[in-house]
């Protein structure tokens, strides 16, 4: 479903994502200052891992609003550039439901207990240290890998802005004049 303009509940997940990736990714590097075994550093994996649950729920919630309400068409008529912003879009999306996953399972495999706040999932997947192994790289590798391409997507939204000087960032920021948005509906 394709709409002039995002819809308020998508504009607030999307900036409340970035707040708790912000977080996420914070509290992970936090963890590199202490030494192993210490309790900051299990703690700052504690928080971590609770802010990815509720990245994960907060992901599918805005996905169905996304599905209910519809997107906006795009802004610049180039096609190869549009085909571009969707697969980053849609690669986004992807990252931040595997990578909960993916982190679940890494953890339950190397025989860890994953809480969210007082209670505990209950264990699914059974002692094995290879699949552990395996999770765990791959976690750790598309974490990072997903720095480079948040990293991309911001360049564009700034280039958006300053460069081409249209509005597709104020329309994620709900910031659309009237006249722009009487614009796009046109389009
Ligand atoms: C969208 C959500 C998530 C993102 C973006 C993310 C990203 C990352 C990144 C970038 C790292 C550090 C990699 C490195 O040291 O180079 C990491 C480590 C880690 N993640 Fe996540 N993660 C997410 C969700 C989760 C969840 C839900 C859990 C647990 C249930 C989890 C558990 C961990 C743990 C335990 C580590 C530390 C591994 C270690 O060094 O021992 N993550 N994550
Ligand atoms: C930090 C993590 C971020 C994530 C995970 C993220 C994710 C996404 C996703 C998945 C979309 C597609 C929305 C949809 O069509 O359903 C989107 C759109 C957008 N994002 Fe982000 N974003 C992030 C950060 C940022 C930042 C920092 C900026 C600005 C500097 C930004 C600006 C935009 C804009 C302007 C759009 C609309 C693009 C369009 O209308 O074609 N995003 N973002």
């Amino acid at each position: 479903m394709t709409q002039p303009r995002y819809h308020p509940a998508s504009i607030f997940f999307h900036w409340l994502v970035v707040a708790l990736l912000i977080a996420a990714f914070a509290v992970i590097e936090l963890k590199g200052q202490f030494p192993k075994g210490s309790e900051p550093r299990e703690l700052c994996k504690t928080i971590h891992g609770l802010l990815g649950q509720i990245i994960f729920v907060v992901m599918v919630v805005r996905l169905i609003t996304r599905w209910a309400f519809g997107t906006p068409h795009p802004i610049n008529p180039n096609q190869t550039l549009t085909a571009l912003a969707k697969l980053a879009h849609y690669l986004l999306y992807l990252l931040l439901l595997m990578l909960p996953i993916m982190g679940f399972i890494f953890l339950q495999a190397g025989g860890k207990e994953v809480h969210f706040l007082n209670w505990v999932w209950p264990q699914w997947i059974s002692l094995n240290p290879e699949l552990k192994k395996l999770f765990k790289e791959a976690h750790e590798w598309l974490g990072n890998a997903l720095y480079f391409l948040i990293g991309l997507h911001a360049l564009a939204a700034l280039w958006h802005h300053y460069i081409l000087k249209d509005e597709t960032l104020r329309r994620m920021l709900n910031k659309i004049k009237p006249s722009e948005f009487i614009k796009s509906q046109s389009r």
